[in-house]
């Protein structure tokens, strides 16, 4: 192994530029060329590859986005795409690739390392934490912090008005964002998509929490909940049934993607970019790196897609409790 390939694919994520720099790192120290190539995968399949050294990773760590630009690719989903990469990663004598990215980016590398023969691992980037083999993605943290932050602003003028909120944050299919922010942020409901609450149960809480005379109620949503995706019909349809509630939208929107990564995706980023070199040194290929119980693990990038992590029903039983 003497040179390695690293790119960030799909939505980016705080804490990726951290994962790039202990990627770069990882190879200098271990005496490896390694090379950026921007704008993932359309830059594996035209050749917009960087490479770079220890320095030109530097103040990078605390910033967020991704030094290499990221890109959902279509090519890349067809065969014809991939060997186009392929030919391209043997022309700028690529032995191996890591990949920064979240499912859909791990289901072009899992193909691409089962097709050709160039080992692929895994780094999970997305803010969503819907991989499967990792307790936490990088971003994650950095969104439930802009989440909260969001919905303490929003609660100091929800308070002095007496108004109800519907916030809906990101997460994709999954409630992850929703149900950790939630809790924290003190919302009176939480939506999300692993869970089935109709209107009937949110009106049914919001109604108890004016009697329990509550001064201002948020109602987190997931986009991805059947009651999300369209949070003003969800307010107007609660709305009708909630006379005398002065009831506002928010939607967060980007917002959750950006900014600078919290300590704990800056050292989730550097521990995984370590690791991803290491496992790729070690001989593996069609692996995804993760964190589980603060120990580094790995995880077949086939799993990582398909199997669905789950839901902490701990944290839904607390939810409910402490919103009373
Ligand atoms: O996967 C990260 C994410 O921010 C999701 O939470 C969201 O559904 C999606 O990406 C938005 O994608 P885009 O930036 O392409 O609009």
């Amino acid at each position: 192994l003497k040179h390695i390939g690293v790119l960030t694919s799909g939505g980016d994520a705080p804490g990726m530029n951290a994962a790039i720099r202990a990627v770069v790192r990882a190879c200098t120290h271990y005496d490896l060329k390694v090379s950026g190539i921007h704008e993932g995968y359309q830059g594996l399949i035209d050749g917009n590859f960087q490479e770079l050294d220890a320095r030109a990773v530097a103040h990078i760590i605390n910033r967020g986005g991704t030094m290499l630009k990221s890109a959902r690719c279509m090519e890349f989903r067809s065969k014809e795409g991939r060997e186009k990469a392929y030919e391209q990663a043997k022309k700028q004598g690529l032995d191996a690739l890591v990949v920064i990215g979240g499912d859909g980016s791990f289901t072009g590398a899992s193909l691409f390392s089962k097709e050709f023969d160039i080992p692929v691992v895994g780094i999970p980037g997305t803010i969503d934490n819907d991989i499967y083999g990792t307790d936490y993605t990088i971003g994650f943290d950095t969104a439930l912090n802009t989440v909260v932050d969001a919905i303490d602003k929003i609660r100091d003028t929800a308070t002095s008005h007496n108004r109800l909120f519907f916030i809906e944050c990101m997460g994709r299919d999954a409630g992850f964002i929703a149900l950790n922010a939630g809790i924290a942020g003190g919302a009176t409901e939480i939506l999300i998509p692993e869970d089935d609450k109709e209107v009937d149960d949110v009106v049914a809480k919001l109604k108890a929490s004016r009697d329990a005379k509550k001064s201002s109620n948020i109602v987190l949503v997931a986009e991805g909940d059947q009651l999300g995706g369209d949070v003003f019909k969800l307010a107007r349809d609660a709305g009708e049934r909630l006379p005398g509630y002065d009831i506002r939208v928010s939607v967060l929107g980007h917002i959750q993607r950006g900014g600078s990564p919290t300590c704990s995706d800056r050292v989730l980023g550097s521990r995984l970019g370590v690791a991803a070199i290491e496992q790729l040194m070690s001989g593996h290929s069609g692996i995804m790196v993760g964190l589980r119980n603060d120990t580094v693990t790995t995880e077949t990038l086939h799993d990582a897609i398909t199997k669905k992590p789950g839901i902490n029903r701990n944290l839904m039983h607390v939810a409910e409790i402490v919103s009373l």
